[in-house]
């Protein structure tokens, strides 16, 4: 049921899941076709991932570096989205397309989490990525640009399987779900070879950090 992880913060169930997920959509629309990716990855994921999602974007605020320098842990739902992320395994971002980039509202996640800038939350942190839009090409720009921002930020972004969905607005029937079978299996690969990245690079990154401790 929909409804069940509709709330501020939601967990997929069970503790014995080994892999956490937090997931962002880049839209503060109440209809965004994006958050209802992100309901439909919740609903395809395998046991194994405990897919978190971070809900509060309408409560993060620009990011401004003297807000950062007087409240270095930022205002609460920043505080938040750096709890959700630093704990996760792996970011999932489901990101719309506005004018052939990524919207401000999903660059400010970004750029939150690119601090501190010694220590940015998402350095080293896997990443994937996915999009849906009303347009023909599927979010095709959007992703291009926010895999360059989450790169210069330290991200380890998943290269492959990408997820684009063009003319999205009848993707989804009434519960959420998604409604062609070949797109909710594309996007089950996709949360399937996000965990095997995550197995993956993961020990890599700690084994670079010890050679370089
Ligand atoms: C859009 N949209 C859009 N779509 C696209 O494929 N390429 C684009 O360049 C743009 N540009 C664009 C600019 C602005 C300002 C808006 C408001 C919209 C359409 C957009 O993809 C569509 O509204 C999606 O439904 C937005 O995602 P959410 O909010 O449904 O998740």
């Amino acid at each position: 049921m929909v409804a069940a992880y509709d709330s501020h913060v939601k967990y997929s169930g069970a503790n014995h899941k080994s892999t956490r997920i937090v997931a962002v959509a880049g839209s503060l629309r109440a209809g965004s076709l994006n958050r209802r990716l992100i309901t439909a990855a919740h609903r395809l994921a395998p046991p194994e991932l405990a897919l978190t999602v971070f809900d509060d974007l309408a409560g993060v605020p620009l990011f401004n570096e003297d807000l950062e320098a007087s409240w270095p842990d930022g205002p609460g739902a920043v505080r938040e989205l750096r709890a959700q992320a630093i704990a996760a395994d792996g970011v999932l971002i489901a990101t719309p397309e506005y004018n052939q980039s990524i919207p401000g509202v999903m660059k400010n996640v970004v750029d939150w989490l690119s601090r501190p800038d010694d220590a940015a939350v998402l350095d080293g942190k896997p990443v994937a990525i996915m999009g849906a839009t009303t347009g023909p090409w599927g979010t095709r720009y959007a992703q291009k640009e926010l895999r360059h921002a989450l790169t210069a930020a330290g991200a380890l972004v998943m290269p492959q399987p990408m997820l684009f969905l063009p003319q999205a607005e009848g993707a989804f029937d009434d519960a959420g779900r998604l409604t062609d079978p070949a797109v909710a299996r594309r996007l089950g690969q996709l949360l399937e070879a996000f965990q095997e990245w995550i197995g993956t690079v993961t020990p890599m990154r700690s084994a670079v950090a010890a050679a370089g401790a």
